[in-house]
């Protein structure tokens, strides 16, 4: 895979360990789909998950601009954030992330990623769930303010979606379609299934199925929105590929219709799990060995398995489930995976 991806793809800075593997998974054999995982929580430690691939492009910009400091934002438990930080110091960056949390005045307990934000030195700015409207200003606020001490800082927006992170799915579509060549029986159809929660992922997918005319070939792509609903995230990855379309002129030109969001698996609400979504990270540990994080794969995952069980061909032959990561927040909350265990 040494050809380029695309005449117009931007710089980037290589972060992570690239192509990831995939494999079968023996839990999709009772609910008569096959299910192909690719391991995109193996793109790093670190730096591990789907924020990574993102990051390569976004980052290669900040270095472009020899930026000093890297700014962004997140849930308490943002992976993309603590990536983010990782990346940043990697490159010799420091990092401010603005994350969101109940009570300012009592930060959360150094777990899972906020353990790691603190490890590699983050400046790590509290915001109310109210004040999280306003994380663009307040991006733009830190910024200057780093500006006004002599600093240089780039902003990358939440979960690193938009045009530029994009990116990085239109290389992981390669890699999964050099994958489908050699798994996929050639006429039976085939869903890249991700995780969705801000939009980035799916608008790289989106674009390189449109781009490659992958549906030619039998392979769609849905996302499962683990947050919000079908309405938004439509508005919100077609804006991310009008903006990809204007910058690099690539004449995607994507739709609603080109996008499928699988909505009703939020459940509880975003971070929030019900009992029987914490079930199926267990069970899939335990019959496959793979863990899957309770607010992104294993709800998106819980939400497969659930419209497998009312229609096994919902989604093709065969089903193409990114594992995008989301370990560290695992270990946030113990006491909640402990439940079903
Ligand atoms: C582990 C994990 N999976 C999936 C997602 C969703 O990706 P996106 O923000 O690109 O929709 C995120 C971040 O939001 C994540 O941290």
């Amino acid at each position: 895979m040494t050809e380029p991806l695309h005449p117009r793809e931007p710089a980037r800075v290589p972060l992570a360990n690239q192509p990831t593997r995939g494999h079968w998974l023996r839990y999709g054999d009772a609910l008569g789909t096959r299910i192909w995982l690719k391991r995109d929580d193996h793109t790093g430690s670190e730096l591990m998950g789907n924020k990574v691939r993102k990051l390569e492009y976004l980052m290669a910009e900040a270095l472009a601009q020899e930026a000093t400091h890297v700014l962004t934002c997140g849930g308490e438990q943002s992976n993309h954030a603590r990536a983010t930080a990782f990346a940043a110091a990697q490159l010799g960056m420091k990092s401010v992330l603005i994350l969101r949390t109940d009570d300012p005045a009592k930060p959360p307990a150094p777990t899972g990623n906020i353990l790691l934000d603190r490890l590699v030195g983050a400046q790590l700015v509290w915001i109310t769930r109210g004040a999280w409207r306003d994380r663009n200003a307040l991006l733009a606020e830190h910024a200057e303010r780093l500006r006004a001490e002599g600093h240089r800082p780039y902003i990358v927006p939440e979960g690193g979606s938009n045009a530029l992170g994009s990116w990085g799915y239109l290389r992981a579509m390669r890699e999964l379609v050099d994958d489908l060549a050699t798994i996929a029986r050639p006429d039976a159809p085939v869903t890249v299934v991700y995780a969705c929660g801000s939009g980035g992922t799916g608008a790289g997918l989106v674009l390189a199925a449109k781009l490659w005319k992958l549906h030619e070939r039998g392979i769609r792509v849905a996302g499962v929105n683990v947050c919000d609903d079908r309405a938004y995230f439509t508005a919100a990855i077609t804006k991310i590929c009008a903006d990809a379309d204007a910058r690099w002129d690539l004449g995607a030109n994507i739709t609603a219709d080109d996008i499928d969001i699988v909505d009703g698996h939020v459940g509880l609400g975003y971070a929030r799990s019900r009992p029987e979504e914490l079930a199926t990270i267990r069970d899939v540990a335990r019959t496959d060995g793979v863990v899957f994080d309770p607010v992104y794969t294993g709800k998106a995952f819980h939400g497969v398995v659930t419209e497998l069980k009312q229609d096994p061909q919902r989604f093709g032959a065969t089903v193409a489930f990114i594992h995008t990561g989301g370990l560290y927040g695992l270990f946030a909350s113990p006491d909640t995976i402990a439940q079903v265990l």
